[in-house]
């Protein structure tokens, strides 16, 4: 016996010809977690479809051995029934159906004669909740209610019923809160003590280090290094991710940004189930030509709504009065809000972010196909020119425009939905998130991009839960808490206490 709970030798995948995986080694003791580290595109959701059998045996090249037997599976469910259980970086729950139902999915409980059994497992569903320290959740209601960091500890929850013996985390924690992470981490803990494996991948290296004790690293789809974490430290798995030794995490630009460009005046929203309740309550800011203004605050503190509600996308009921360059502009559309030039990158890519039918070329330049409108026809040609530049721009990962978005890998999805964005031009643009997912090296571009804009004159309204990201970069912070104000700081060594403070002050 190997000793291995879990053995994948030489695994190889390639997509339309070109190679994904090449060559890839992975093995898992019981109780181990790895940490599975590399940039945007190396591989990582793709190795671990192989593993959970989304891409089935067959489909890809290599050995996947189980207790040193091969596993063979042919579909999600004969791998989930050796054991194997992933939590994919994309949720997969069905938005109409009840948080039972698919916490149940595929995996129902049934009384003699068939029919569901309803209260036991709504029982179960309230302990598995209990268990994520998850209270305010309603198992009955359908799982569309609740927010992102809701579903996606829903989603964990629905995992952890499925008694795994290989538990895969595929970015788990993008939109958890700083507390929810705490709690995933101690799950994780606790199911490592009863001997699962753990493969773990996450763009937040602290959390890694936190929970791995081996580090897995690959780059372009190759194995770089296996490497114990004690062993190791977060800087030395970036050099090892991006091939370099990263210096600094956030990048440096001389700015002085200039006159009050934008203001925002008493903007209220208004939750959608229950309109007596306020999301965002009578917020007021301004920003500045060239400045960089980063709003932070708990999940929940209403800072979607309130960019929502600048940008004339916010569901609800809200008020909201909008200038810009001393006159007010009518931003009550997406449409309205781009034409006047403002911009807003959602941070529910999936939902907002892309249009899935498209191809990555078709999602960059949706919002300015007008430019290429010659009479009855679109200008191709222009277009392709234009979109290849944005590619190169932002060292977009594809291996052709003409593929469809959803073969990106996370993080380059959210590439193309900002490079959309930037080409309307906007002087205001508007940021909800936008390095979820994303990896060291790339963060840095995109860091990078900021600021050279800013020192263009655009102004950047960024919203982030990351709170070192929001001090490397902005020049001013406002915190929210409750959908109020708490807070409005210039950025002038800045620290995470101040701002903390503030955000859970009343
Ligand atoms: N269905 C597909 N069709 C074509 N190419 C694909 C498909 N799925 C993935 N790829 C490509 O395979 C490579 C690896 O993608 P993968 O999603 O595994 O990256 P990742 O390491 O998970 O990145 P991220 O950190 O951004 O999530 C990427 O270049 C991606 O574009
Ligand atoms: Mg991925």
């Amino acid at each position: 016996m190997s000793g291995y709970l879990l053995e994948m030798k030489g695994i190889a995948k390639k997509f339309g010809g070109v190679p994904a995986l090449d060559g890839i080694d992975l093995t898992l003791k019981a109780g181990e977690c790895i940490g599975l580290c590399g940039e945007n595109g190396a591989g990582k959701s793709t190795l671990m479809k192989v593993l959970s059998a989304v891409y089935p045996h067959g489909t890809w090249d290599g050995q996947i051995l189980m207790d040193g037997k091969p596993l063979e599976a042919q579909s999600i469910r004969e791998s989930e029934a050796a054991g194997i259980v992933i939590i994919h970086q994309e949720l997969m729950l069905v938005p109409e159906l009840s948080v039972t139902e698919n916490l149940f999915l595929g995996n129902e409980i049934t009384l003699p004669g068939g029919r569901m059994d309803y209260p036991a497992m709504n029982q179960r569903a309230e302990a598995l909740l209990k268990e994520l320290n998850l209270r305010d959740v309603n198992v009955v209601l359908p799982v569309s209610t609740y927010g992102g960091g809701h579903q996606q500890l829903i989603e964990i929850a629905k995992a952890l019923n499925k008694n795994a013996r290989v538990l895969i985390l595929d970015e788990p924690s993008s939109s958890l809160t700083a507390n929810e992470i705490k709690v995933l981490l101690d799950i994780v803990r606790g199911l490592k003590a009863k001997g699962v494996a753990c493969v773990y991948i996450s763009h937040k290296l602290d959390e890694v280090e936190a929970i791995c004790d081996t580090i897995v690293v690959i780059r372009d789809g190759k194995h770089i290094a296996t490497t114990p974490m004690d062993r190791m430290d977060v800087n030395q798995i970036i050099a090892q991710m991006v091939g370099r030794e990263m210096s600094q995490m956030y990048p440096t630009l001389e700015r002085t940004p200039g006159e009050v460009v934008f203001e925002a005046r008493n903007v209220t929203c208004y939750d959608l189930d229950r309109p007596e309740r306020k999301k965002v309550d009578n917020v007021s800011f301004s920003l500045r030509r060239g400045e960089i203004l980063g709003i932070a605050g708990l999940v929940g503190a209403g800072r979607t709504e309130l960019v929502t509600a600048l940008f004339g996308a916010y569901p609800g009921r809200c008020e909201a009065e909008v200038w810009l360059e001393g006159q007010r502009i009518d931003s009550r559309t997406p449409l309205k809000a781009i034409r006047c030039g403002l911009a807003l990158v959602p941070e529910d890519r999936k939902h907002h972010g892309i249009v899935r039918d498209m191809d990555v070329g078709q999602n960059i330049t949706l919002s300015v196909l007008g430019r290429f409108a010659r009479f009855t026809r679109i200008d191709r040609e222009a277009e392709l020119a234009v979109v290849s530049e944005e590619i190169a721009r932002l060292g977009l990962k594809t291996a052709s425009p003409f593929l469809s978005i959803t073969s990106l890998s996370g993080g380059n999805q959210q590439k193309a939905v900002l490079s959309k964005m930037l080409l309307t031009k906007p002087k205001v643009l508007i940021l909800d998130e936008p390095t979820r997912g994303v990896d060291v090296g790339a963060k840095f571009e995109i860091y990078k991009l900021m600021l050279e804009l800013a020192a263009q004159g655009m102004s950047i309204i960024m919203v982030s839960s990351e709170l070192a990201e929001v001090l490397g970069v902005s020049d001013r912070v406002l915190v929210m808490g409750e959908g109020k104000l708490r807070g409005d700081f210039v950025n002038d060594n800045l620290s995470q206490e101040t701002v903390l403070a503030a955000a859970l002050t009343h």
